[in-house]
């Protein structure tokens, strides 16, 4: 089965992000690991990232339309993006949001999310392995 893995804005530059946080991956290694790790749960993965909130919402409405689950790490639009949050809300196969880091053990802005409350549900706090979890939760939920 296809899903769409969306990443958001300052992904690609895991190289240069800081290490304490988001850890030593580059993001060419991460998306690597969410590859090997789709095909492990019988999942062929369309991986993307974009800085640009238009092409997310782009790729989710195209999500909509193809009916693909997706799993998304919405980046900084998690904390903000009403407009993310809309487009969310008109995919009906399940959305997993997934953080590398913890948002909740973090500054106080990054504990609000408005993505959370329309995804079906929320990962994060286990580095790159929040997405091998969230890919798990996605095989069960379609099994
Ligand atoms: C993030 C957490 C966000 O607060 C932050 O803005 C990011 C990455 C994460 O994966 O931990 O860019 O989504």
């Amino acid at each position: 089965m296809n899903i769409l893995v969306i990443n958001g804005p300052n992904l690609a530059r895991l190289d240069i992000r800081d290490s304490a946080i988001y850890g030593d991956m580059t993001y060419p290694q991460l998306v690597a690991h969410i590859d090997n790790a789709a095909q492990t749960q019988g999942f062929k993965a369309d991986i993307r990232q974009s800085d640009d909130e238009a092409i997310i919402i782009g790729w989710l409405h195209e999500a909509a339309d193809k009916n693909l689950p997706v799993i998304i790490n919405p980046a900084a639009f998690t904390h903000y993006s009403y407009a993310i949050r809309d487009a969310v809300v008109l995919v009906k196969a399940p959305v997993i949001e997934v953080h590398l880091s913890n948002p909740l053990a973090r500054e106080e802005f990054r504990h609000t999310s408005v993505v959370s409350g329309v995804s079906t549900g929320t990962i994060g706090g286990f580095g790159p392995n929040s997405y091998v979890l969230a890919l798990i939760a996605l095989k069960a939920l379609l099994a």
